[in-house]
């Protein structure tokens, strides 16, 4: 009983695993300096490691831009990317081209979201995680922390 109880206070206490996902303390400089200009630095572990490969093959071109870097700065941010793809949280594997919006776990996690919501000025593109994730840039992606109060979970 003691220890029920004690697991009900922690599962209380702590917010679901999916709520955080940060990006790794260990992350090099460049990765902010050379991925985080046009969008958000992405979390690491929102892609499998074979996605980011894909990504960082084709930066030439990039979702219709170039996103080129020297080969010393794609080394180290190709390395920190695949070493720290989604394990844990099991993005599974995206259509082609890359998209964190279009892994399993993503559709899975927005399943609920009326289409509409996708094309909304406000948001854009679902690449655009802090049009509805206010704290994404801190890893946070809680389901009450949502900018569009038509689809907060209270
Ligand atoms: C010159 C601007 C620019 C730079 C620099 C850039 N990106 Fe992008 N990135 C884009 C654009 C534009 C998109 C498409 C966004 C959209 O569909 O709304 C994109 C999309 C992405 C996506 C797909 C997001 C999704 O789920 O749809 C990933 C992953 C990504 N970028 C990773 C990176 C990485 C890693 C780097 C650094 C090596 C980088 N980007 C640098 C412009 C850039
Ligand atoms: C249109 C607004 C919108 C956009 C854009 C969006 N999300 Fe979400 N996201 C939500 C909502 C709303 C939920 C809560 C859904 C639910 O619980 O039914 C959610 C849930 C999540 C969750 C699960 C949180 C949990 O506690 O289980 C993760 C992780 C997540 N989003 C990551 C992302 C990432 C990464 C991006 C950008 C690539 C993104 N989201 C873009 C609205 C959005």
């Amino acid at each position: 009983m003691k220890n029920l109880a004690l697991l009900l206070s922690l599962s209380i206490a702590l917010p679901a695993l999916a709520e955080r996902i940060p990006l790794p303390p260990n992350a090099p400089k460049s990765y902010q300096a050379e991925c985080a200009s046009c969008h958000m630095a992405y979390p690491p572990a929102l892609l499998s490691a074979g996605d980011w490969k894909r990504v960082m093959e084709r930066l030439d071109q990039h979702y219709g831009t170039d996103a080129s870097l020297g080969i010393p700065q794609k080394q180290e941010i190709s390395a920190f990317l695949e070493r720290n793809a989604g394990n844990v949280w099991k993005p599974g594997i995206s259509a082609q081209p890359a998209r964190i919006s279009q892994t399993p776990y993503f559709i899975r996690k927005h399943g609920e979201i009326p289409a509409k919501f996708w094309r909304d000025p406000r948001i854009k593109s679902a690449a655009n995680c802090e049009a509805c994730h206010r704290g994404a840039s801190k890893g946070v992606f809680s389901e009450h922390d949502i900018a569009i109060p038509e689809l907060r979970g209270d």
